[in-house]
């Protein structure tokens, strides 16, 4: 049988992958590029792509740089690994964990993580701890623990989160006949634009690069005010994050690809995931609709062109509440005249 290929076999070369990394896989990444259908008369001009990354083993873009840290932590002998989540972190670290025989400690935000992360988190067999606090004030707690007690940490502030996520912006230059204009994608803790931006660096000359835009939500928009945001507020909670801790390299590939960083409110962002789920057929998470909300602001405001990437980071099952929003079932006899009624 041939080895299932994921993010550290397809991209062996460009990854800091040594004889003693575990081949650790969940068919992770190679997702696809989605062409819309549907949004084509809103964006003249403009030729639009969904990077679907749904479709990972977890339902979000966390396994590209999860499974090159866990087999990271496996490879240097780490007893355990932690992290603290808004949610997809969680699942995606509780699922390669299990698979690579490690325990896992998860630190979650009470009250703030999706009905669906969180089972994903407990099904893989994580211990779960929620703390009464915000995923900004957890991440400063798991970094502190994992120096203490000698715990892998796989947030993204462990850099072989960022080259694997890079991963996403090489498939993209595979995907397309030439390099996108633009790539627009949500913005929390701000480690995924900062890995794309990485990966189109390493991949394309300057003058080849895309504009990088990052979306936040109007609630939870420290890069877009400057400043930190002590009490965070958006029904996107995966970007639910008041003090990113990739600020730095955020700002830097906003700036550096001719990009910026915007923000959008809950109802673009609701609006564009029902669009998403009707028109396109995708059913993106929240956060992931922040991006298409994005990409619709930009274009009203002239500011895209060309071929547009927006990266749908994660699966809206993972957030059922969308579905308490869109037409309820209709309760019928059953019969064939009862259904012909309906349509
Ligand atoms: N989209 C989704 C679905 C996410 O889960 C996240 C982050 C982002 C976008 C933003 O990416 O943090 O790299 O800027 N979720 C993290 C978590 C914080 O804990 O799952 P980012």
């Amino acid at each position: 049988m041939r080895p299932w290929p994921g993010v550290l076999q397809a991209f062996a070369d460009r990854l800091p992958v040594t004889d003693d990394t575990p081949p650790l896989s969940l068919g992770e990444g190679n997702t696809p590029l989605v062409p819309s259908v549907a949004f084509a008369r809103d964006l003249p001009g403009v030729e639009l792509f969904f990077k679907w990354e749904g479709a990972n083993p977890t339902g979000s873009f966390k396994d590209r740089g999860m499974v090159v840290a866990v087999a990271k932590a496996a490879e240097s002998g780490a007893r355990a690994v932690v992290c603290a989540s808004t949610g997809n972190t969680a699942a995606s670290a509780a699922a390669y964990a299990a698979r690579a025989g490690l325990p896992c400690l998860v630190v979650l935000p009470e009250g703030a993580v999706a009905s669906g992360k969180l089972a994903q988190a407990r099904v893989h067999g994580a211990v779960v701890a929620s703390v009464p606090c915000s995923f900004d004030r957890a991440l400063g707690l798991v970094r502190e623990a994992s120096e203490v007690l000698g715990l892998a940490l796989v947030n993204s502030v462990n850099p072989y989160r960022l080259e694997g996520q890079k991963t996403a912006a090489f498939e993209i230059l595979d995907q397309l006949s030439s390099p996108p204009d633009a790539v627009v994608l949500p913005v929390g803790n701000a480690g995924n634009i900062t890995a794309y931006w990485r990966g189109f660096c390493e991949a394309l000359p300057p003058d080849r690069r895309p504009g990088m835009f990052g979306v936040q939500a109007e609630g939870a928009a420290p890069l877009v005010l400057g400043r930190p945001v002590e009490d965070p507020q958006t029904v996107a909670t995966a970007i639910r994050i008041g003090r990113p801790a990739s600020w730095e390299g955020a700002v830097r590939a906003a700036r550096e690809s001719g990009g910026r960083v915007l923000a959008v409110s809950d109802a673009e962002i609701l609006q564009a995931q029902a669009r998403l789920a009707q028109e396109e057929g995708l059913f993106a998470e929240p956060a992931s609709a922040a991006s298409v909300a994005g990409v619709l602001r930009l274009a009203r405001e002239g500011l895209l062109r060309g071929v547009v990437v927006a990266v749908l980071t994660g699966h809206g099952l993972k957030d059922p509440s969308a579905a308490e929003r869109a037409a309820a079932p209709v309760r019928v006899e059953p019969t064939l005249q009862a259904l012909a009624a309906l349509v």
